[in-house]
């Protein structure tokens, strides 16, 4: 049994920096199922949304995102990570963060941060490193990590599930003890027990076929805190980023927003600008209406892509400011100062996950979750771009300080080790790979931009046969890794749908052909779903 202050579960920009500031305090384990930096932070192209330049101010930018959310963001959260946004932004200056500077000095002298521009902001307000953020947050982080004598990190660890009182049959308030973890080089499960576990584990992509994210991005954290009896919410807001590269060779990779933040405009393939029919911000739209309009547009000509141009910046500009995705669509091919992009939209972003307080507290007491795997109300019905390290970094800081506060004490409970039972080596790893390529399929085909009741239907019943048989594989096999990912995936495909249906209207980036305007009484309503019992 490994026995920590902290247990924080994932090693993006949520968990580093909270362990950062947990081990102040206390031992923290970082337990991450790759190696440390294979993070979806470490993929983030944009940058951080935040107020630093003196044309901006903390009400527009909680303007724009109030409007991104379609109605449906709290303000009070909103209003609280926008406004702590710039002091944590100086924080991790301060660990080493290096932004891009703009190349002309001030009237001081000085150099000041290069703003970035992406759909939605009424302002430049991006700090980003070139066209490579996550990166380099994940190495200033990282580096702040590797000094830090409070912090173990466990690589190649895949949590299985969180422990809790409720699950062990005692009574009174449930509260997380820590997790099981599979140590995969070692094929063994081992006992991670803490007073305070912080889920970290980022978003969903996988659960769709194409998606921008990482194939870590398999939903853990919101199938585990789902099945230890937190609530989820809002899981019908899959944000589709409108340009993922087209082509057959490239797996799952990002044009970043900030080419059209730059000028960058879509086309149809025969070369006509068309997003001037959708929206007056044109292609820097919200990125519900951009997706929804490519798609839409991909419907009516029948191509499988839509087109990307900046070739009318100086190629010179271009490759200084895109440097990763000039190299990497030149890789392919396609030099970008010359030719347009193809591009289409893909899976993203989850907008909806475990409810949580803007400190990052779940109903679970000793249970918190930050980043892309919680619910706060910052993102309502549709993320607005970059603000997702924002919040990540704003709630890490808040759930290390409400820690403090609850000063959680160890539990005195007896915690079981993990029992493998009879179970026997997995003899058909041909079903694992089956069930997630289906699942995959079923959510891309039914349940991606454009929805109806209809095909929300379908994809229930497809996903209830599935999970019956992944259910009882689980209790039949020994573990791996792909049963334990396949598992979360189908946990996460099946909230997704259930939120779906339950919001009988369209907003944001729910869009359903049945009930194709928003309806007044969904609005301030978020779709919760809790295990039932
Ligand atoms: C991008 O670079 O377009 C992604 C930024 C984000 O999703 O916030």
């Amino acid at each position: 049994m490994k026995r920590f202050d902290f247990l924080v579960l994932g090693s993006g920009i949520a968990g580093l920096s909270f362990a950062l500031k947990a081990a102040k305090r206390g031992r923290v384990a970082i337990v991450t199922k790759k190696n440390r930096a294979e993070s979806n932070t470490n993929y983030a192209q944009g940058g951080i949304a935040a107020v630093t330049s003196k044309e901006d101010s903390f009400e527009l930018h909680v303007k724009d995102t109030l409007t991104a959310g379609a109605g449906l963001c709290r303000e009070d959260v909103v209003r609280v990570i926008v406004e702590e946004g710039p002091a944590r932004i100086a924080e991790l200056i301060e660990l080493g963060m290096k932004f891009s500077q703009r190349d002309a000095p001030n009237e001081d002298g000085g150099r000041e941060l290069d703003l970035g521009k992406e759909g939605g902001h009424s302002k430049r307000r991006i700090l980003h490193a070139k066209d490579v953020t996550g990166r380099e947050i994940e190495r200033a982080l990282l580096n702040a990590v590797a000094v830090q004598p409070n912090i173990t990190i466990f690589e190649n660890h895949l949590t299985i599930d969180l422990i809790t009182s409720q699950k062990m049959g005692y009574v009174g308030e449930n509260r997380c003890l820590g997790a099981y973890v599979f140590d995969k080089a070692n094929r063994v499960v081992e006992t991670f027990v803490a007073p305070a576990t912080l889920l970290a584990t980022g978003g969903c992509g996988k659960v769709y076929l194409y998606t921008t994210n990482p194939d870590i991005a398999t939903g853990d954290g919101v199938a585990m805190a789902y099945r230890a009896g937190a609530s989820v919410a809002n899981m019908e807001f899959v944000q589709f980023h409108p340009t993922c590269l087209y082509h057959p060779k490239a797996k799952s990779f990002l044009v970043s927003e900030a080419v059209r933040g730059e000028g960058g405009v879509l086309m149809s393939l025969d070369g006509q600008e068309f997003m001037d029919n959708y929206h007056p911000m044109k292609s820097l739209a919200p990125r519900d209406i951009v997706a929804r309009a490519i798609d839409s547009e991909m419907k009516k000509s029948g191509a499988d892509h839509v087109l990307l141009d900046i070739t009318h910046k100086s190629a010179r500009f271009v490759i200084e400011r895109f440097p990763n995705i000039y190299k990497t669509c030149l890789s392919f091919g396609i030099d970008i100062t010359k030719e347009p992009i193809p591009v289409v939209p893909a899976a993203h972003y989850q907008c909806g996950g475990v409810v949580t307080t803007v400190d990052g507290e779940t109903e679970i007491a000793g249970l918190f979750a930050v980043g892309e795997v919680a619910c706060t109300g910052l993102h309502g019905a549709n993320r607005l771009a970059s603000n997702s390290l924002l919040e990540a970094l704003v709630c890490a800081d808040r759930a290390d300080r409400r820690m403090t506060e609850q000063d959680l004490p160890a539990s005195e409970l007896k915690i079981p080790d993990w029992q493998a039972g009879q179970a026997n080596n997995p003899d058909e790893m041909v079903v694992v790979a089956h069930n997630w390529d289906e699942i995959r399929r079923c959510m891309w085909d039914y349940v991606s931009i454009v929805r109806t009741n209809k095909r929300l239907q379908r994809a229930q019943s497809r996903l209830a046969n599935l999970q019956q048989e992944i259910h009882e594989y689980y209790w039949n096999f020994t573990v791996t890794a792909d049963l334990l990912e396949l598992r979360n995936i189908a946990t996460v495909a099946e909230l997704i749908v259930r939120c779906a249906l339950l919001r009988s209207e369209s907003r944001g980036l729910h869009y359903n052909l049945d009930f194709p305007d928003a309806n007044l009484d969904w609005a301030q309503r978020d779709s919760v779903v809790r295990k039932a019992g």
